[in-house]
């Protein structure tokens, strides 16, 4: 895990499990359930829905660590950073939905023979678009110092735009988890290759990639998901901790956790 030392989260102040309710993978109500799936198990869309599950809460944690923060955010200094990191935070939503629409639900789509099956997940992309583009003018905007910095305009933004996007989100899973019934049509080690290509090697490895990793909590759901997720290879996983995550330091004390994983207190909460 590294060497870095971390405190344990104060009681009683808030983090970024609120105020957007983190979703819980399959893998965990399969196995609260009683019904122990190891990962050997696991189907190929169960292992996907859980997985999206992990890169969703990524988002909410990273919508969760502005929302609650953005209020008591006043100095200059912070004020920039804090700008870098919602600009973070808007690479990673857009990257993901572009992603999928242009890799991932075309292929799998293409796989199972049916056109459009991904369809409403697209169609939801757009409705909340209006309020992702709002952020996006306001942090361009605040980056390029035309604006005043107003924490609660940013949460009354993201307010516009929060539940559609959330549910969205939510409703991306039981998608994936319906693909069981395709098993044997989708090639799932070849998906996943197609996801790890696109999300790591085509990604952003200034502020996107890093921001997803700071917002990744290694503890969740008590654990279960080490050694699966993120399954960033190990060399470039190095890169990212000890090179690429350090360029951008003052960005990321905004995060939830370490760059390790293990959950930290958020410093304006
Ligand atoms: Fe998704």
């Amino acid at each position: 895990m590294g060497s870095s030392q971390t405190k344990p989260l104060t009681p009683g102040r808030k983090w970024a499990d609120v105020p957007f309710q983190l979703l819980e993978t399959p893998r965990k109500k399969a196995r609260t359930a009683g019904d122990m799936k190891t990962a050997k198990e696991e189907t190929g869309a169960f292992a996907a829905a859980s997985e999206m599950v992990l890169i969703h809460n990524m988002i909410i944690r990273g919508l969760n660590s502005i929302y609650v923060q953005a209020p008591n955010i006043k100095e200059p200094k912070d004020v920039q950073d804090f700008f870098t990191y919602m600009y973070s935070w808007a690479l990673l939503v857009h990257m993901h939905h572009h992603n999928e629409e242009e890799v991932i639900f075309p292929l799998l789509e293409k796989a199972i023979g049916v056109d459009g099956y991904m369809e409403k997940n697209v169609d939801q992309h757009k409705l909340f678009g209006p309020g992702l583009t709002a952020f996006d003018d306001y942090v361009k905007a605040g980056k390029a110092g035309e604006i005043q910095f107003d924490g609660v305009k940013v949460q009354t933004i993201i307010d516009s735009f929060a539940s559609i996007f959330i549910e969205h989100l939510k409703e991306e899973i039981p998608t994936f988890l319906a693909l069981d019934k395709y098993e044997n049509k989708i090639d799932w080690p070849a998906y996943n290759a197609a996801v790890l290509e696109k999300a790591v090697k085509k990604g952003d490895t200034e502020f996107e990639i890093p921001f997803a990793i700071v917002n990744q909590d290694m503890t969740f759901e008590g654990g279960i998901h080490a050694g699966t997720f993120p399954d960033i290879p190990l060399i470039p996983m190095l890169l990212f901790k000890h090179w690429f995550i350090p360029k951008h330091l003052e960005a990321w004390r905004f995060a939830p956790c370490t760059r390790h994983g293990i959950p930290q207190d958020l410093p304006f909460a």
